[in-house]
């Protein structure tokens, strides 16, 4: 081997090993992103959301004042993706949910299909599940939307230790069916109303809500429903759910009756919505915890309440019934 030769070889080695050594830094052209901040809700949510997770080995930088991501950490699909959608934008939050709409979905994991979700929250169990019909102009239709009994008495059974608050347990689910009138058929009939879509509420590990829809056809979808005001998920969701100054109507005036031409209204059989006591007590549609609208919580207290009185309560009803009375002994009093 002549020297030109010996020197040709070192400087190409030379080359590779600095190149190697380039790309060994730990972050060559991190993304940075600004840390929420604490009224930043829909920011700090999204972040959480895909990046958090999708963030395999978070490093220290993660804990400074702004969020610093490596290609390494987000993978090349992500980085690229989220470059090109930061680029694009006027600011990192609007870059950052063409992001995420487009991932969030997948990240979480949701169910595919409502019969999956059917089957791991049998939301149809009138024994374990309580079902509360709404006229609701956020989904222009009749909602029924359910929510576990069992979540709703953990909550309130740690009513007093979360500071007189609702607070739902991790893996809680309420969902919310939507049906409209068929409008082919003159008159409107539960019989003639038709599924239009769901809208699903679950409690994460991290304390927030995931948000998702079913469409017509009973898949995971992210199209919105038209003539609706639930718009896209998780985006629009959170507008309302996460703004606790939102009061919104039948809700808002339960267990009164909304005086004026609005259609929304809660289907409660009067002697329900005469358990004054309790709604007054709880005051959910009030206090607005835990980013829930209804008064699902009174509405199972004012429930076995009155079937016990009229010595009518299920099994289950009846555990439920026995572990509150104690613990409200003014609210179960005659
Ligand atoms: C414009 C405000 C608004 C938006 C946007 C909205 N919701 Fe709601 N949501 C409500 C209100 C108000 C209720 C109470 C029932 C009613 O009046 O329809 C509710 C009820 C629910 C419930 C039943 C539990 C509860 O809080 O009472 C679920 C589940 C739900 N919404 C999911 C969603 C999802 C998923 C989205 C996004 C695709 C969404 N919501 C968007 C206002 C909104």
């Amino acid at each position: 081997m002549n020297f030109s030769r010996i020197a040709f070889f070192s400087a190409a080695l030379l080359t590779l090993l600095s190149l190697l050594a380039a790309q060994s830094k730990p972050f060559p052209n991190p993304i940075v992103l600004p840390k929420p901040k604490p009224n930043q809700l829909g920011y700090r949510y999204n972040l959480k959301t895909v990046l958090e997770s999708a963030v395999q080995k978070p490093d220290r930088d993660t804990l400074s004042p702004v969020l610093t991501l490596s290609e390494l950490q987000l993978g090349p699909n992500l980085y690229r993706d989220l470059t090109f959608a930061l680029a694009k934008s006027t600011a990192p939050d609007k870059g950052l949910q063409v992001f995420i709409d487009r991932y969030y979905y997948e990240y979480r994991g949701f169910l595919k299909t409502m019969s999956d979700l059917e089957q791991k929250y049998p939301f149809r169990d009138a024994n374990l599940w309580t079902h509360t019909e709404v006229q609701s102009d956020i989904t222009n239709g009749t909602r029924h939307i359910y929510a576990s009994k069992l979540s709703l008495f953990a909550a309130l059974l740690d009513y007093k230790k979360n500071g007189d608050k609702l607070i739902y347990p991790v893996g809680t689910a309420f969902v919310s069916e939507t049906f409209r009138s068929d409008s082919l058929k003159s008159s409107e009939t539960k019989s003639e109303m038709k599924f239009v879509q769901a809208e699903v509420m679950i409690k994460r590990s991290d304390g927030e809500w995931d948000f998702f829809m079913y469409s017509e056809q009973r898949q995971l979808t992210l199209q919105p429903l038209k003539s609706a005001r639930t718009g896209t998920s998780p985006r629009t969701c959170l507008t309302c759910h996460y703004n606790p100054d939102v009061r919104h109507e039948p809700f808002a005036s339960f267990p009164n009756e909304r005086a004026g031409k609005n259609i929304a209204s809660v289907a409660v059989p009067d002697d329900l919505r005469g358990g004054e006591r309790v709604f007054k007590f709880f005051a959910e549609s009030q206090a607005r915890a835990d980013h829930i609208f209804g008064s699902y919580a009174s509405l199972l207290v004012a429930g076995v309440k009155r079937d016990a009185a009229a010595g009518k309560l299920s099994l289950h009803d009846k555990f439920i019934y026995e572990k509150l009375k104690p613990l409200y002994p003014d609210l179960f009093a005659r």
